[in-house]
């Protein structure tokens, strides 16, 4: 793990390859089981990359940790998708196909900007200024020597949230 952007700023920041997507999903549990907790706000994770680059397998792995027996797809068309777990509310989040911000209006995302709800966006960038801004910027690439995945914290909290990742999951991380 290195940190970037100054001693003020010095947020970390994680870059690896995975080899399998079950590799690529163990990074999600990895995420999952170290999540801080937040009361005022979501946490917010964002996901970018081009078509098959391994987004929503994350997020897979992520709910698959958290009990979600469910079949987990990208919500291309609904454009969200949310799993209540208990305390925890988990909204997925595709915005490929999203044309307009104004789009947006119906999901009532407002609503769902609280503590207890972790908001995994895929597609952020097609929302620009719409969203709010990430802990978690996560990137993904497909290169000739495999799947490329980069996190980079970008708050307080999610410098906390990637150093227990790298802390607690050394295998995987
Ligand atoms: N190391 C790997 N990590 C992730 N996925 C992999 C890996 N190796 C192969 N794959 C395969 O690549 C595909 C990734 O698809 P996935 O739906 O996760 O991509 P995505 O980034 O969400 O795409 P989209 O933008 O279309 O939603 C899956 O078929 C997966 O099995
Ligand atoms: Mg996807």
């Amino acid at each position: 793990m290195s940190t970037a952007g100054g001693p003020s700023s010095a947020l970390p920041h994680w870059h690896g390859r995975t080899s399998s997507p079950e590799q690529t999903e163990a990074v999600g549990a990895a995420l999952a089981l170290t999540q801080p907790a937040r009361a005022d706000a979501p946490l917010v994770l964002y996901l970018r990359g081009d078509l098959g680059a391994g987004k929503t397998t994350l997020v897979r792995g992520f709910l698959r940790a958290l009990g979600v027996t469910q079949t987990v797809r990208s919500p291309t068309y609904t454009l969200l998708e949310c799993y209540e777990l208990g305390v925890l509310v988990c909204v997925h989040v595709d915005l490929y196909r999203l044309r307009d911000a104004s789009e947006l209006e119906p999901l009532a995302l407002r609503d769902l900007a609280r503590g207890g709800h972790v908001w995994l966006i895929e597609w952020p960038q097609n929302a620009a200024a719409r969203l709010p801004p990430p802990d978690l910027d996560i990137a993904l690439e497909v290169q000739s020597a495999g799947h490329m995945l980069a996190l980079d914290a970008r708050s307080e909290l999610g410098a906390g949230w990637l150093h227990r990742a790298v802390a607690l999951f050394p295998q995987t991380l």
